[in-house]
């Protein structure tokens, strides 16, 4: 039987639910080429969506090559994970894969590997003695091969907000519009969670990234949404929640995606046939406790002001930190300190900003620090 709910990696077939309206969006950028850059919090969706968008885009004439920046520390990683994506995601076998590293990089020397399993043993490195060809070379791959074979592409890159940890990634950025704008039959989905650093590199009109995209930012999946999509999970492995239990667990997580899937199947895996409202509140304690390593390693990282910080959100404070009266309470030092701390807070993707409102990013993570941490 396939699993009720899923957690920890991208939600597809049945257990992905809603998103009509972004899937829709996305799609539509997909099919008519324009570029996207979609930005969300950790764990809401936007690897299921863009992979999901992916599969109803796919055809003759489309080509979605997905990849993800995630583990790239320079630039060069960059370019060799984006050619060897490219050539291996527009072709078919991987005779092919060989053939279109040859046609297309000719200058750049690739060095081809294939291990036992050529399907998922193929890597290509490359000899970047002459860098600046080279980079063109890269970067106006995917128009080339889209030119010759004769469909579109979309290009999808995932945890986008990586290069700007970069050398010189302004530079980089410059380089990658100024080749990416140039391309008829490419367009681009770049997406990534740190909003902040998003924001800024498609947002400001200094950047060279202005006005390259749509700029979507993902929204949570409603209640009215989830609640059925649980019940008919339950139903559909013949067991038994209520509607308002199932309401619970959103409320319980805020609608966090990733901690609705994840306490539902708590509840679910220690339910036999109905859930009770003695059941639910393990799971909730369960949940808490399978995620208490990660929040300790959170908290270990955190300076005492940090923490502070944290326990003023935690007890409901959410904006005008900078009042004498929070800035004594909180001992969080003067003005100046409180927006270094602001900055690193969401820089550690541990706090989201607003409208000037400051909250937790992580749900459970909150309901955690509130009942573990000391207050001062
Ligand atoms: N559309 C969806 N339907 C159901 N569950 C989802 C959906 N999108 C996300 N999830 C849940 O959230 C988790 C994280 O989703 P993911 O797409 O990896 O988020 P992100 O890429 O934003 O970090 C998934 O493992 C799944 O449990
Ligand atoms: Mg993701």
């Amino acid at each position: 039987m396939e699993n009720p709910f899923t957690f920890g990696k991208a939600a597809f077939g049945e257990q992905f639910t809603d998103r009509e309206q972004d899937t829709k969006r996305l799609l539509a950028n997909f099919k008519h080429g324009i570029n996207t850059v979609l930005i969300s919090p950790r764990r809401w969706g936007k690897t299921s969506l863009v992979q999901k968008t992916a599969s109803l885009a796919r055809g003759r004439r489309l080509k979605i090559v997905t990849l993800d920046a995630f583990s790239c520390r320079t630039a060069h990683e960059f370019y060799t994970l984006f050619a060897t994506e490219v050539v291996k995601q527009t072709a078919g076998k991987w005779q092919e894969w060989m053939e279109n590293a040859k046609k297309f990089l000719a200058s750049l020397v690739p060095k081809i590997s294939i291990g036992a399993d050529p399907v998922r043993d193929f890597s290509i490195t490359f000899d970047f003695s002459d860098k600046k060809l080279s980079v063109d070379e890269v970067l106006t791959l995917p128009q080339r091969i889209a030119t010759e074979k004769g469909f579109k592409l979309v290009i999808c890159i995932d945890e986008f907000q990586q290069v700007a940890e970069f050398d010189e990634h302004l530079s980089f950025q410059k380089k990658l519009r100024s080749v990416w704008q140039l391309q008829p039959d490419v367009s681009y989905c770049l997406y990534g969670s740190k909003k902040h650093i998003l924001a800024n590199l498609f947002s400001r009109q200094s950047m060279p990234f202005y006005k390259f995209s749509d700029v979507f930012f993902l929204q949570k999946i409603p209640t009215s949404n989830w609640v059925p999509f649980i019940c008919k999970r339950f139903q559909a492995t013949r067991k038994k929640i209520s509607e308002k239990i199932a309401e619970k667990i959103c409320d319980t997580v805020e609608n966090h995606s990733s901690y609705v899937q994840q306490l539902a199947w708590i509840t679910w895996s220690g339910t036999a046939k109905t859930v009770t409202p003695g059941i639910f509140e393990s799971a909730v304690v369960a949940l808490l406790n399978q995620n208490a390593m990660l929040y300790l390693r959170y908290v270990e990282e955190l300076s005492a002001y940090q923490l502070n910080f944290l326990q003023a959100i935690a007890d409901g404070v959410h904006s005008e930190f900078t009042k004498t009266a929070i800035l004594q309470q909180y001992q969080l030092g003067t003005a100046a300190n409180v927006k270094r701390l602001k900055e690193a807070l969401e820089n550690k993707e541990l706090i989201d900003i607003n409208d000037k409102i400051v909250a937790f990013n992580d749900p459970v993570f909150r309901l955690w620090f509130k009942d573990n941490i000391k207050r001062i």
